[in-house]
């Protein structure tokens, strides 16, 4: 049978990664689950210099490769295993290492785009939009790029002015429309996440997978 494919979407650093992890630990006792991140699937950038990787905007669909994201993700739909990139956020390129994704009962996608490019969200079964406060989403942002991403306070608050906040006007927050479901305040809602569980446990019950 068909994995099931859950996408989720929302701003940068809404709780995607949150929500997504709650999912694959509700369901993995009993269902193989993998979350597949958008994030991954930047392109390779080996081939510019730091000075150059640094200007890239990394908030519009042409920093993605889209076209192998999908190509991938029909693999998985298909049942057949993938060897998917592996993104460094340190060195803003692909890194050198791959992942062997094997086939799998549920598909869970997270990342900017994921309701916005009409590829990915016309094989999606449920849509899901994170929606988290801007001044939050800043706030967690500047913290995790800082700790884990290798980033100065003022390089955040640049990137966050020049692209980040102009594009997810432009691209992320209408694809808002798109989603069946919209989860206010991330990762914390703990009913919303119940009820989304509660939907996926009704249409993975032993006879549709
Ligand atoms: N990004 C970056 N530098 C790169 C590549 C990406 O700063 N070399 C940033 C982009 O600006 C984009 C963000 O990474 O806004 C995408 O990741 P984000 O959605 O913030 O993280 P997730 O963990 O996928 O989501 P969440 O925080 O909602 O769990």
């Amino acid at each position: 049978m068909k994995p099931l494919l859950i996408g989720i979407a929302g701003g940068s650093a809404s709780g995607k990664t949150t929500i997504a992890q709650c999912l694959k630990e509700e369901f993995e006792q009993t269902r193989s689950v993998v979350i597949i991140r958008e994030d991954d699937y930047y392109k390779d950038q080996s081939e510019k210099t730091m000075a150059e990787r640094v200007k890239t905007n990394y908030d519009h669909p042409f920093a993605f490769d889209h076209a192998l994201m999908i190509e991938q993700i029909d693999a998985l739909l298909a049942g057949q295993a993938i060897e998917k990139p592996v993104y460094d956020f340190v060195q803003h390129t692909r890194s050198t290492l791959t992942e062997v994704v094997e086939p799998c009962d549920v598909v869970v996608l997270e990342g900017l785009f994921v309701l916005e490019e009409p590829e990915l969200r016309k094989r999606l079964n449920i849509k899901v939009y994170v929606d988290t406060d801007a001044d939050i989403r800043f706030i967690r942002r500047l913290m995790r790029d800082v700790e884990e991403r290798g980033r100065t306070l003022q390089s955040v608050v640049n990137q966050y002015t020049e692209t980040v906040r102009v594009m997810h006007e432009q691209f992320i927050e209408p694809s808002k429309r798109y989603a069946d479901v919209i989860i206010p305040e991330g990762g914390s809602n703990v009913v919303a996440i119940d009820l989304l569980k509660t939907k996926i446990s009704s249409i993975i019950s032993p006879n549709m997978l």
